[in-house]
């Protein structure tokens, strides 16, 4: 990546943040804040497409900029803010509307599993979800987007609408001076061994923080008792270890413990093999609780005593989102004026 790169990524305040996120998502996000320039956002306007309890929504909202900064995140470097809080994110959502076409978002995988049998019932935000989600990459021009496997066809979606508005508006956008289109195409980042962590319970099934079993699921605000008892409890089948990752096959509940501790513990999938190889799960499951409780018990502690002071988390966020603004700003202008809208 060269200088001219800007990286965003959002998270949604929907309730516990758990390993799924942390591996998928923030690790991510924390390694490039030294070298880019970063945008961490807590997609609240996202929350709402399904119901969420005012009071719950503002708790969630803090807990998840807490556990960006217990996982390592500077708000002085990168800039965490809440996007309810810069309203050119809705602002250039909705000129997305009219740049999507209704079947693009028919395609979309999330929206079919979210909605689930009644698609009547599903509120108008959910199904415009990935349109807001392209608005808030592409109100700062980013170019990069760190995300889970599960965020790939919406990061298509975002590269679709930045194409589309490029070519439909491109002459103002040649008249005002921009050679190679006004939009960049926002590259998806979903790199590593963790990129789809799974359920402890069931192989198939994401690690979620909507699943109804806690067991499920290992929370970043967990103390250590609690994720080594999840981890012992993790399914798993009879055989030994294999050797090589061929060994995996068939085998869904194996290959996501063994990508986790992979992620958890910065090597490849094969390393970990070459050394648990033909060992019992007992001594896997011994190695993979104390990597765990070394990178997420801190971060619980530090979620908690961030929680403690709640007007310092607000400071935070308020801060973020002047910076934030003042990009966003400057750019909704100029989409304006292509567009054709008078100021
Ligand atoms: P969400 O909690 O849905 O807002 O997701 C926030 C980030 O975590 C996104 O980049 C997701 O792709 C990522 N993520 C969520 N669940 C998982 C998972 N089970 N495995 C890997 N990444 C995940
Ligand atoms: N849709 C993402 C998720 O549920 C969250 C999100 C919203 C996001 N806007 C984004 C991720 C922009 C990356 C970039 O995980």
């Amino acid at each position: 990546m060269t200088n001219k790169t800007r990286v965003f990524s959002g998270v949604q305040p929907t309730g516990n943040l758990h390993l799924g996120n942390y591996l998928g998502a923030i690790t991510k996000f924390v390694a490039m804040q030294r070298e880019h320039d970063c945008l961490y956002c807590v997609v609240d306007l996202h929350a709402i497409t399904v119901w969420q309890e005012p009071a719950e929504l503002a708790r969630n909202t803090r807990e998840v900029t807490a556990a960006f900064i217990a996982s390592g995140l500077d708000p002085k470097l990168s800039i965490l803010f809440n996007q309810s809080q810069v309203a050119e994110h809705a602002e250039l959502a909705w000129i997305f509307n009219c740049v999507a076409r209704l079947g693009w978002l028919n395609r979309m995988t999330q929206f079919k599993e979210k909605a689930g049998k009644d698609k009547e019932a599903a509120s108008v935000g959910l199904y415009a979800y990935p349109t807001l989600m392209a608005a808030d990459i592409l109100v700062y021009r980013a170019t990069h987007v760190p995300v889970g496997e599960d965020q790939k066809q919406h990061l298509e979606l975002a590269r679709d609408i930045a194409q589309k508005f490029n070519n439909d508006f491109a002459r103002q956008i040649e008249a005002a001076g921009h050679a190679d289109g006004f939009f960049p195409l926002p590259e998806p980042l979903i790199q590593g061994p963790a990129t789809r962590v799974m359920s402890l319970r069931d192989g198939s099934k994401k690690m979620s923080k909507s699943d109804p079993s806690d067991l499920s699921r290992i929370n970043l605000a967990d103390d250590a008792d609690t994720i080594a008892k999840k981890i012992q409890k993790a399914k798993t089948d009879p055989e030994p270890l294999p050797s090589e990752e061929a060994g995996l096959e068939g085998r869904p509940e194996l290959e996501n413990l063994i990508g986790i501790f992979a992620a958890l513990t910065n090597k490849s999938r094969a390393d970990v093999l070459r050394d648990y190889g033909g060992k019992q799960f007992s001594d896997f499951k011994r190695a993979l609780v104390d990597a765990s409780v070394a990178k997420i018990g801190p971060i619980g502690d530090g979620i908690r005593r961030l929680m403690s002071d709640t007007a310092e988390i607000d400071r935070i966020l308020k801060d973020g989102s002047d910076r934030a603004r003042a990009i966003a700003v400057p750019i909704m202008r100029q989409v304006k004026e292509i567009a054709g809208f008078i100021r």
